[in-house]
């Protein structure tokens, strides 16, 4: 990592992100992703989303993320309702950086394509090459641009599915156990990535992570238990 410019983490307290009593159920209702969660989520806030297997964690951030569909309750971005979006996708693709814990890059393309991927059909975005090197060589990864993922170690492909994360200057990471695929070592440069990147464009990240010491790194975190939010930063809610 290139030092850090000056920074400034949190750049206003107004929400980023909201719930209200969001549910996601599958099975004809019989499991229940999501049963009632409320959060708020403050611009540049870094928060951790921890739990039991099958608490609901991937659904929470499949919601925020427009993935998936909420069955009932409603989401807002800087408090508009995501129901009253016309353009979801344009939503994910502007708004919102997803990282996955096995990193989901394409195996037929080279670390520049895959950050330039989220570029392709945004009309009148002419430097996005010069922004997808500036990233990567952020991330030291200035001479593997046209390697192909089957050639990079998984923290190096951990740092690609980043700055494609970032390519679209989001507001928001969504990232599932970002370090659950890494060691020890990887997965602390990864962090520190994420927690860099995060200062240098102010970015609000949602991680999800099943290690305490992966969560430590967060401002804040969030416990859920069958589908709702149990604690917050350690208070019982
Ligand atoms: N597409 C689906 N169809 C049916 N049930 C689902 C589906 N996706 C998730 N579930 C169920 O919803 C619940 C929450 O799943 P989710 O993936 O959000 O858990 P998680 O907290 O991310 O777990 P993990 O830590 O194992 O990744 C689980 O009981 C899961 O089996
Ligand atoms: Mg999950």
């Amino acid at each position: 990592m290139k030092p850090l410019s000056p920074i400034c983490s949190v750049t206003t307290s107004t929400p980023v992100l909201s719930s209200r009593n969001l549910t996601l159920h599958f099975d004809q209702g019989r499991t229940k992703a999501l049963n009632g969660v409320d959060i708020e989520i403050i611009e540049g806030e870094f928060v951790a989303v921890t739990g039991p297997s099958g608490c609901g964690k991937s659904s929470l951030l499949n919601l925020i993320g427009t993935l998936d569909q909420a069955s009932s309750g409603e989401l807002f971005f800087r408090q508009q309702p995501y129901s009253s979006m016309t353009d979801l996708s344009e939503f994910r693709r502007e708004q919102v950086g997803f990282v996955f814990q096995s990193f989901h890059l394409i195996p037929t393309l080279t670390t520049l394509g895959n950050v330039l991927l989220p570029t392709v059909g945004r009309a009148g975005d002419h430097n996005a090459t010069a922004r997808a090197t500036a990233l990567l060589q952020q991330m030291g990864l200035e001479s593997r641009l046209d390697h192909f993922p089957s050639q990079l170690s998984g923290g190096e492909r951990q740092r690609v599915a980043i700055a494609r994360a970032l390519i679209n200057d989001p507001t928001i990471i969504l990232a599932d156990e970002p370090t659950g695929s890494l060691d020890s070592e990887n997965a602390s440069h990864v962090l520190d990535v994420i927690a860099n990147m995060r200062l240098r464009k102010s970015l609000t990240v949602v991680m999800v992570t099943h290690d305490p010491n992966v969560a430590a790194r967060a401002d804040r975190e969030i416990c859920m238990r069958d589908g709702k939010i149990v604690t917050d930063n350690g208070v019982n809610l």
